[in-house]
């Protein structure tokens, strides 16, 4: 159940990046995007992992100039609610038969372990996808257990638990417009 409190920016310790800031990436992002499928002849499919990705995607489909179609995949990494376990599974899947035609550029919102992202790269490619490319918003290299460069990035950010903007802490803080650290005692009660 929903845990009724009156206000989810309570629990924020601090913020680590602004909405200001964070649109500013997403536009760097959609220009760099932009840039690179000016050549290509296939369509752009944006391909948004589910749930954290939804706010960053909302916003980045809006800023860029290239039409582009949207799907959705979800997939879970088994652990407590700040550690992935690495085994991942396909909750929500793509069921179409156009991948040939298709430029995909996986939306994640963080990459931590780089599991995630690394599986689904080559899921997609095995699946037959034209090209594969992968965007996230943050990054928090320090935490590899694979090595993965996403070809997109918004932020590299340090190796703290971080909520809002898409982001959950046991689906709670999605819909803060900011990214925030929450405060100590909050996620580890
Ligand atoms: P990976 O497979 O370890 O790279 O897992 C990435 C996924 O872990 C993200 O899509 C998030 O769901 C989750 N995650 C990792 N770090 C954070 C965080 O700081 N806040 C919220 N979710 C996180
Ligand atoms: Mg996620």
């Amino acid at each position: 159940m929903i845990n009724r409190k009156f206000d989810d920016s309570a629990d924020i310790d601090h913020i680590l990046l602004t909405e200001e800031q964070i649109a500013d990436a997403v536009s760097a992002i959609a220009a760099k995007i932009d840039a690179d499928s000016r050549e290509s002849e296939r369509d752009l499919l944006l391909l948004g992992i589910l749930k954290g990705s939804v706010v960053f995607m909302g916003d980045l489909m809006k800023k860029l100039k290239t039409p582009v179609e949207i799907d959705f995949m979800k997939v879970s990494s088994y652990g407590s609610s700040t550690v992935s376990s690495g085994k991942i599974n396909i909750l929500l899947d793509l069921h179409r038969k156009d991948l040939s035609d298709k430029d995909i550029i996986i939306v994640e919102d963080i990459i931590d372990s780089g599991r995630t992202l690394s599986y689904l790269l080559k899921y997609l490619e095995i699946a037959g996808a034209g090209s594969v490319k992968t965007c996230t918003l943050l990054d928090k290299p320090s935490r590899r257990s694979v090595e993965f460069i996403p070809d997109y990035t918004g932020f590299t950010i340090p190796d703290e638990f971080v909520v809002g903007y898409g982001l959950d802490y046991n689906e709670h803080y999605r819909s803060l417009p900011y990214i925030g650290v929450l405060k100590p005692g909050v996620w580890k009660n």
